[in-house]
């Protein structure tokens, strides 16, 4: 598929730019980033390598962090696509607004609770995939369940959420809210990460 070239605005993307970045982030907020490093290129892979690229024309991701989903998605994703990454923390969007100069890319800081705001606000209706790397065990109580099913409400029938985890917590949210989870392994992580598939039934009619 053809592909839009990323190009740098700034130059301190480098790999250890990413991860000094992320450390020095997930330092001051433990909680929100739940992990010391960015996810791996074999749990990138496997997390994305299920996507319908080529029919998808909203991609959305849940906490972006350095980019590490972000570009991979980019580089997949169809020239006429959108891909809205929503991130909590101030400093990983000012982060990626100064990397990534990509004109599908918007960048927007806030929760992911208000997924449904942000996408009308991009002028969509709904998302084909939505991808989180949120920590759901960390989050204070009741947000996770809130935001799975303002997710559910946010993606079209037959559309996916996509969720990767280091605990098996968010198992129980999403079965909550989805017709269909299925969940797998990716041991070339530190450390090895649940990868959940949850499906939103094609019969489905489109939520308000
Ligand atoms: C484990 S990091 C994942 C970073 C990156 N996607 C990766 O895989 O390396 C979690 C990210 O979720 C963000 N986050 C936490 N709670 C959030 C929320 N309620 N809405 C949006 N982003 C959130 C954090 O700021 C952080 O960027």
């Amino acid at each position: 598929m053809a592909s839009i070239p990323l190009k740098k605005k700034a130059d301190p993307a480098s790999f250890l730019g990413q991860w000094s970045m992320f450390f020095r982030q997930f330092v001051k907020h433990p909680g929100m980033i739940g992990s010391v490093i960015p996810s791996s290129p074999a749990l990138v892979n496997s997390m994305l390598d299920r996507v319908d690229w080529q029919r998808t024309r909203l991609f959305v991701e849940y906490g972006p962090g350095v980019g590490t989903f972000t570009r991979p998605i980019l580089e997949r994703m169809h020239p006429d696509a959108t891909l809205l990454a929503i991130d909590l923390n101030l400093d990983f969007v000012a982060w990626l607004e100064a990397q990534i100069d990509d004109p599908r890319l918007r960048v927007v800081n806030g929760s992911a609770a208000d997924v449904r705001r942000f996408i009308a606000e991009s002028g969509h209706l709904q998302a084909d995939y939505i991808l989180s790397g949120i920590p759901f065990s960390t989050l204070p109580d009741g947000v996770g369940e809130f935001i799975c099913a303002e997710t559910q409400r946010a993606i079209r029938p037959g559309g996916e959420f996509l969720v990767y985890q280091y605990s098996a917590y968010v198992r129980r949210l999403l079965t909550g809210q989805f017709s269909e989870v299925v969940e797998r392994v990716e041991w070339r992580n530190i450390p090895p990460c649940r990868m959940f598939r949850a499906m939103k039934s094609e019969s489905l009619a489109q939520a308000a």
